[in-house]
């Protein structure tokens, strides 16, 4: 079909990560209903389908105005037969059926709530749901046998499906960087993840931690967990150490997303901002975490002067500091667009680490997220614009 010549055609660059995506945009009430989809598609391991609606989703983020009829969408990548029915839908009816019966869904329903426990995955829940299992309390109430991260997502469920604000995420960073300096001074962290792309929220508040001289940075965060343990800080925190130099897939390969740098995957014990500060207990008066007693009781919200925050650590020596940076600043998808591109466009292979030039057989070094976009031959696109 021609574009209708009054029709002003706007068209987008087929990667995610050729677009500049903002946070706040202009097609939401689109973009919810196939994001329903996507979250719908993985619920099921249905990983093409989600991928696809997410990428429909995607291109509608980065229009610079609100769709209003189907003639807007000619030309525009990524939209396949079935986003387009629910898109076409929702301008003539107001809303899709398909999207309204997943939501009313009580497998979508179930599926959000189990995977929304810390630790639990699809797998897990899908087998859970089967078992006839819906919501947290029927996984304690049925005795489960659980893992030790799951038992704290239990634990802390409430907490960690509240949004971790960007003031809390501040004080988190307060206190890592105070840890940092005390065990390994001159070391730096930076805060990454959905806050560095400008969000006002997010599930988790993650930090990348470096130092500038390389080889200083090893074995640092067992030390830093420590620090934050012996002051009662820490929930929960399970770290792995650096498997980078074993990897026998090569560096730029590895498997899935899952990058090789020292991590932990923590639960901090964050002390909230104390509304009557004559009742503030005296500083160093507390220094035991104070868990919960019961299985899904925190206890009342006057009770507790407290909240669990999911926290990510990452250690990096400073030679692979840019890349690190650049992936695990997000979004999740841009991500996923940044190495598709540089394997089908580019012959390069790109992760956490480093970049691969297969046409070459050589790294190239990146210093900064702006040598590793021009590498890839990509304009740069600043955080606040990658929330693809
Ligand atoms: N990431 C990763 N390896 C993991 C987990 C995450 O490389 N094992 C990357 C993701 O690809 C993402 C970034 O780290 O780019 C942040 O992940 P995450 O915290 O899950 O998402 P955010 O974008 O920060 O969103 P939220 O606000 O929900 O935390
Ligand atoms: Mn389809
Ligand atoms: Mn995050
Ligand atoms: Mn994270």
């Amino acid at each position: 079909v021609e574009p209708s010549p009054t029709v002003p055609v706007f068209t987008l660059n087929a990667y995610g990560c050729q677009r500049r995506t903002p946070l706040l945009h202009h097609n939401n009430v689109l973009t919810d209903a196939l994001l329903v989809l996507a979250e719908n598609a993985e619920f099921n391991e249905d990983e093409g389908r989600s991928v696809a609606f997410k990428r429909a989703a995607s291109v509608l983020k980065a229009l610079p105005h609100t769709v209003r009829g189907m003639e807007e969408l000619q030309g525009l990548p990524c939209l396949g037969g079935h986003s387009q029915r629910v898109i076409k839908e929702i301008l003539e009816e107001g809303k899709s059926r398909e999207v309204e019966a997943t939501l009313q869904s009580q497998q979508f329903q179930a599926m959000k709530a189990l995977t929304g426990i810390f630790g639990v995955g699809v797998k897990t829940a899908d087998r859970w749901f089967r078992e006839g299992l819906r919501q947290p309390s029927d996984v304690v109430d049925t005795g489960q046998k659980l893992n030790h991260t799951q038992e704290a997502g239990i634990r802390y469920y409430e907490d960690l499906n509240t949004p971790v604000t960007r003031a809390e995420a501040d004080a988190i960073g307060q206190i890592v960087e105070e840890a940092v300096q005390a065990v390994l001074p001159g070391a730096t962290i930076t805060l990454t993840g959905g806050f560095r792309r400008g969000k006002p929220t997010g599930h988790d508040v993650d930090f990348l931690i470096t130092h500038p001289e390389e080889g200083k940075e090893e074995n640092l965060m067992p030390k830093v967990v420590s620090w934050l343990d012996d002051r009662g800080l820490l929930l929960y925190q399970k770290t792995t150490r650096n498997s980078y130099l074993e990897a026998k897939d090569g560096p730029a390969r590895p498997p899935h997303n899952m990058d090789r740098f020292e991590r932990c995957f923590s639960i901090f014990r964050l002390d909230r901002p104390h509304r009557r500060p004559e009742q503030q207990p005296q500083a160093g008066g507390e220094c035991q975490a104070q868990v919960g007693g019961t299985l899904l009781g925190q206890g009342s919200e006057e009770s507790r002067d407290w909240k669990a925050v999911r926290v990510d650590l990452v250690v990096t020596p400073a030679s692979q500091f840019a890349f690190a940076l650049l992936g695990w600043t997000g979004s999740q998808l841009f991500e996923r667009e940044l190495r598709r591109w540089a394997v089908h466009e580019k012959h390069m292979s790109l992760s956490s680490h480093a970049l691969y030039d297969s046409t070459q057989n050589r790294y190239l070094r990146g210093s900064t997220e702006e040598e590793i976009f021009t590498h890839l031959g990509l304009e740069f696109v600043p955080p606040s614009e990658r929330n693809a």
